[in-house]
């Protein structure tokens, strides 16, 4: 699990200001292959500051968004009147089986959070809650700026190395090799899989360049008086590589579709 002084303060609120939203396409999809409507239960797990969540709660009856981090909680929207926040991890969502009882939920959702959960428990936790024909969305929403292949992306990381020792560059569960092990364990759990992609491209301006690497950079490992250096050696080298300030991303969006088609045997009756 994440620590959860990983997506707090400043992290936080650059992601609630500049991180990625979801395609209205992604949405509509998930509504409808999942059969959602006013009588649907859905859980957000890792919901963060709510991208996912709030445009998912358009679409169903009740959602519960679930995550670790007050920070990100705290910053979630509150514009939707359906929409439960609760403070937990993967860990917890058996939990909620003594809420909603079994097979009380028809979706959960996972959106570039799984790699900071232990998938295979998770799997096997969250098949009792769901009904026979729901299932899980796990989504990967585009590809982290260090690992892209334009000029600026490829600046941007440079002076990521060169101002912070031993910075990691992980995929996030966003690779290929991710996905097929996600699916892999989703099979074992007894889902059935399918895979659905959007593809589209985005124009930044460098301010928001900066602010969606700040929701993710560990900013907290710089001393106080080095940030202004870095801030001026992010900006100007990502101006460098990209003089017209037009930042252009290629966004792709993969989603891992596991739906519930066993019954589950040999379940406690409730008392
Ligand atoms: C990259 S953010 C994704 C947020 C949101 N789903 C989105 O797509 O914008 C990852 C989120 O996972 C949460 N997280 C970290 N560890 C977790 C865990 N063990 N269980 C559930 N959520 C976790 C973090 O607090 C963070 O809000």
């Amino acid at each position: 699990m994440a620590p959860v002084q990983t997506f707090a303060g400043e992290v936080a609120d650059n992601y609630a200001k500049h991180r990625r939203g979801y395609r209205p396409g992604l949405i509509d999809y998930l509504a409808s292959t999942f059969g959602l409507g006013p009588h649907s239960r859905v859980l957000d797990l890792g919901c963060g500051t709510g991208q996912l969540t709030i445009p998912l709660a358009a679409k169903a009856g009740a959602v519960i968004g679930m995550d670790p981090s007050p920070d990100m909680l705290a910053l979630a929207g509150t514009e939707a009147a359906n929409v439960t926040w609760v403070l937990g991890s993967d860990q917890q969502v058996s939990s909620l089986d003594s809420l909603l009882g079994k097979e009380g939920l028809d979706v959960v959702t996972i959106g570039q959070a799984l790699h900071w959960m232990d998938a295979a428990q998770l799997f096997a936790a969250l098949m009792p809650l769901l009904r026979p024909g729901g299932g899980i969305a796990v989504i990967s929403n585009g590809t982290p700026v260090w690992i892209q292949e334009t000029a600026w992306a490829r600046a941007l990381a440079d002076v990521s190395r060169k101002w912070f020792t031993n910075l990691s560059f992980p995929t996030c569960g966003c690779s290929p090799s991710d996905r097929a092990r996600y699916r892999i364990l989703l099979g074992e759990a007894g889902f059935t899989v399918e895979e659905h992609a959007i593809d589209y491209t985005e124009e930044f301006t460098v301010d928001e360049v900066i602010g969606s690497f700040y929701s993710a950079a560990p900013l907290e490992r710089l001393n106080p008086d080095q940030r202004a250096g870095f801030d001026a050696d992010l900006r100007s080298a990502l101006l460098a590589a990209q003089p017209d300030g037009r930042f252009v991303e290629d966004v792709p969006v993969r989603t891992l579709v596991a739906h519930r088609t066993q019954q589950v045997t040999g379940s406690a009756p409730r008392h």
